[in-house]
Parts: structure tokens; C-alpha cells; sequence
């Protein structure tokens, strides 16, 4: 397979009448992390929605490799390889760590054995090796984000988008879920668009940063240049770091 990249030109999604995404164009590489940034309202929900298509757009274009998905459903998406993970996503209470990232495996047309060999790489990437026979309803928070993160893996995914995946976690968990998302391009093969408010996280995993603000790209380009950029500065990391204490993705 050639590089299967993501592409959105041109990108506007209204709701009656504020235009949440106007006129945004991306590209993601599956080789990547992506970070999405921006702040509350920025529109960065709404352009993961249009990527994966559970937004509708009033205008623009999404293509994956070398086909138009636009007018394609979420599910369509999905099989192919475009998969959304939302912040919401709970793991199934009533099995244990390793049934739950099974279920995902399965429910990709895997056989048994394959599905189980590839449980135990993504509980190995997530840390979660020595749980798998634990109930997952006893792991704290950030393990059943690890958790709902290994699962959205067993899906395969050649792109997964993330939203907000650090939010609600303590600094350790934090540093270790960035840790395995760093890991998901080499070790999975797989892009990642990641929207996060984290900088740490942010700084830690992604190659390159897109930024929004008021539904626009203010800046795109290389971790350190948007770290630098005086009007991302301004717009966002500015706000960050005074209600940080200081830092930007120290
Ligand atoms: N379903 C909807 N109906 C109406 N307005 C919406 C809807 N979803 C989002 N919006 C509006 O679109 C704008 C962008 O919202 P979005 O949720 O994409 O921002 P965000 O960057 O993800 O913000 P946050 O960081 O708070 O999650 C906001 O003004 C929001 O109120
Ligand atoms: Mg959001």
C-alpha cells in the first residue's frame, strides 16, 4: 500500500448560523501525530467530526488516499481505516482488561488467535499487560483511558482521532498515555490527529501543530515553530501559560 494520507481542503461546517469550521484545510500523514490545538470553541471538535464524518459539511472536501470520503458515512469511514474515538468512550465494565481489547480485535474480522495475539501488543504498548485479568471497572481513570485507547487500536485504525484523550487525567497518566500515542505511527502504522489542551501531552507527541482560532488555521507547521509563533502566542499558548504558571509544554 502507497502512503494513505488524509487531506481536508477547504473545510466549513455551520450550525444555523455560527460557523463553527470556515474554510480550513489539513493534512495528516501516517507516519504523524497531528495536534490540533486551539482554544474553547476553536472549532476543533467540529473538524474532527468532519473528518470522520459526523459532521455535515457546507463546504470543502475530505479525501483518504486517493478517495473522495465526503459524502461517506461515519461507518463507512470506520471500516476503512478512519476511526474517531471519542472522549466519552467507556470500556465494558462487566470484562476484564484483555476481553475488552479482544472484542475490538474480533470485531475487525480477525480470527481468534490473531485477535488474541494482537490483545496482547496493544496491552504491552498500554501498559496494561499485567491488569489483563482484572475487571476493567477497577482501574482508575487513566487506565481505562489506556484502555479505551488499546481498544480503538484493535479496530486497526490507519488514522485514529483523538479528542481530548489527557483531559481529566493526573500528570502521571498523562505522560504515560502521551507515551503511547508517540508510540501508535512506528508501532502501528497508523496517523494520529490529536486534539488535546494538555501542552505537555501536546509538546511530548506530536511531530507537527495545526492551530485554530474562531474556526480558522492561524498557524501549521513543525512542533518548535509553533511553539515560537508570536500569534499562536497570543491567540492561545499565551492563555495557557499564565493559567499553567508560566511554561509552554515544559
Ligand atoms: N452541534 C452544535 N450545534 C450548534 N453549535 C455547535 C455545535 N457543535 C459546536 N458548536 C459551536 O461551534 C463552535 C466550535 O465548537 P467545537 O466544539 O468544535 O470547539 P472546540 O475547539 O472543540 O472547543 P473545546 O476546546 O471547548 O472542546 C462553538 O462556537 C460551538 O458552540
Ligand atoms: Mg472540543
Amino acid at each position: 500500500m502507497g502512503a494513505l494520507e488524509l487531506h481536508a481542503e477547504g473545510i466549513v461546517v455551520r450550525f444555523g448560523g455560527i460557523t463553527a469550521v470556515s474554510d480550513v484545510s489539513l493534512d495528516a500523514r501516517r507516519s504523524q501525530v497531528l495536534g490540533l490545538i486551539g482554544p474553547n470553541g476553536a472549532g476543533k471538535t467540529t473538524l474532527l467530526n468532519a473528518l470522520s464524518g459526523f459532521a455535515p459539511l457546507s463546504a470543502g472536501k475530505v479525501t483518504f488516499g486517493d478517495t473522495d470520503v465526503t459524502t461517506r458515512t461515519p461507518q463507512w469511514r470506520a471500516r476503512r481505516g478512519l476511526v474517531r474515538s471519542f472522549q466519552a468512550v467507556r470500556v465494558f465494565e462487566g470484562l476484564t482488561v484483555r476481553e475488552n481489547v479482544e472484542v475490538g480485535a474480533v470485531g475487525t474480522g480477525r480470527r481468534r488467535r490473531a485477535a488474541r495475539g494482537a490483545t496482547v501488543d496493544l496491552l504491552a504498548l498500554t501498559g496494561l499487560g499485567r491488569l489483563a485479568d482484572r475487571p476493567a471497572s477497577s482501574l482508575p481513570a487513566g487506565q481505562q483511558r489506556q484502555l479505551s485507547l488499546a481498544r480503538a487500536l484493535a479496530a486497526r485504525p490507519v488514522f485514529l482521532l483523538l479528542d481530548e484523550p489527557a483531559a481529566g487525567l493526573d500528570e502521571g497518566e498523562s505522560e504515560e498515555l502521551a507515551a503511547a500515542i508517540r508510540r501508535i505511527p512506528t508501532e502501528f502504522d497508523a496517523g494520529v490527529v490529536l486534539v488535546e489542551h494538555d501542552m505537555s501531552v501536546v509538546m511530548k507527541v506530536c511531530d507537527r501543530i495545526q492551530v485554530l482560532d474562531h474556526g480558522s488555521t492561524i498557524a501549521v507547521g513543525e512542533r518548535e515553530t509553533i511553539r515560537t509563533d508570536p500569534e499562536v502566542i497570543r491567540a492561545y499558548l499565551g492563555e495557557q501559560s499564565t493559567a499553567d504558571g508560566g511554561e509552554v509544554g515544559a
